[in-house]
């Protein structure tokens, strides 16, 4: 069996284009949605992340305003340009782009993002609503869009084994409490495993879903996936290639060329998750911008 390619890059257009009349309408309303990043430090990958941020929004006619402040910055004046953003009533959403250098507490800024302004999802308000879930709450953007991927592909959710593998409060944790909501998109049976899962290949293989999220390359092998399973694949790993121009490549947490001959259905890297979790942001955006306005 060859498996079919859940392309992000394709639905991750579609809902883009989806939201262009939402956007419209808000601004006849008077009202541009507007989102500020923020970037601290000089991380290569995040820079390549904040500028895609930014190119997205203005695509789809949110404002958005990228701030870009020093590796050295303190905690101090990182949590007053949040005070700031959080009382500027242009600004609909806040993101903070992780990870943060190490003199500043990660957990202590992300509490301070205004709870209805956060549209990362990752303030403890809006993981509790997730978890409960009342739609009020942010949904973090790349477990979200890896639900939409499963939705609008056609892939059978309820009543499925889901096991995701890695549990971090971006990815694996908010996956989970999405996949178990009673509501579409939910209803799955789900497993998260984590460094310290005794026998994991034995776990993968009994998904019908398998989401890896652990941040290793090629580190879900062919025979660790059950034959039909859909393959989610939310890694981004640079590995050494001296034939290409950067001098590096894109691969994921998945061996693709193991896993394409055994899934039934599977996502690439890039062009699969990655497009659909900057779409969420948008819609995230707009999601704050209409509960700000009502
Ligand atoms: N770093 C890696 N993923 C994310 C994300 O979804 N949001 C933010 N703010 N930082 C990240």
């Amino acid at each position: 069996m060859l498996a079919r390619i859940i392309s992000g890059k394709e639905i991750a257009e579609e809902m883009r284009a989806a939201l262009v009349p939402e956007i419209e309408k808000l601004k006849q309303a008077g009202i541009t949605p507007g989102l500020s990043v923020v970037l601290v430090g000089e991380n290569p990958a995040s820079q390549v992340y904040v500028r895609m941020k930014g190119k997205a929004c203005e695509k789809a006619g949110i404002h958005s305003d990228t701030i870009k402040l020093p590796t050295e910055t303190s905690e101090e004046e990182l949590l007053e340009l949040i005070d700031r953003l959080n009382a500027d009533t242009a600004v609909h959403g806040i993101l903070v782009q992780l990870p943060l250098p190490k003199q500043i507490n990660e957990q202590r800024v992300l509490r301070r993002v205004r709870p209805d302004k956060d549209v990362d999802g990752f303030h403890p308000e809006n993981v509790g609503k997730v978890a409960i879930g009342d739609p009020t709450g942010f949904r973090p953007a790349t477990p979200y869009g890896v639900q939409q991927m499963l939705l609008r592909s056609g892939v059978e959710i309820e009543g499925s084994h889901v096991v995701i593998v890695g549990r971090s409060n971006i990815v694996g944790r908010p996956m989970a409490s999405l996949l178990l909501q009673k509501d579409k998109g939910g209803n799955a049976t789900v497993t998260v495993c984590h460094s310290r899962t005794k026998n994991l290949p034995s776990v993968t293989r009994s998904a019908d879903i398998l989401i890896a999220a652990i941040g290793k390359a090629r580190f879900v092998t062919g025979d660790m996936i059950r034959p039909g399973a859909v393959v989610i694949d939310v890694g981004v790993n640079r590995v050494n290639d001296p034939t290409a121009e950067k001098g590096y490549r894109l691969v994921g947490d998945v061996d693709f060329e193991g896993a394409k001959g055994v899934a039934s259905a599977i996502t690439p890297v890039p062009g699969g998750v990655g497009p659909m979790t900057i779409t969420m942001l948008l819609y995230n955006t707009v999601q704050a911008t209409r509960q700000w306005a009502d």
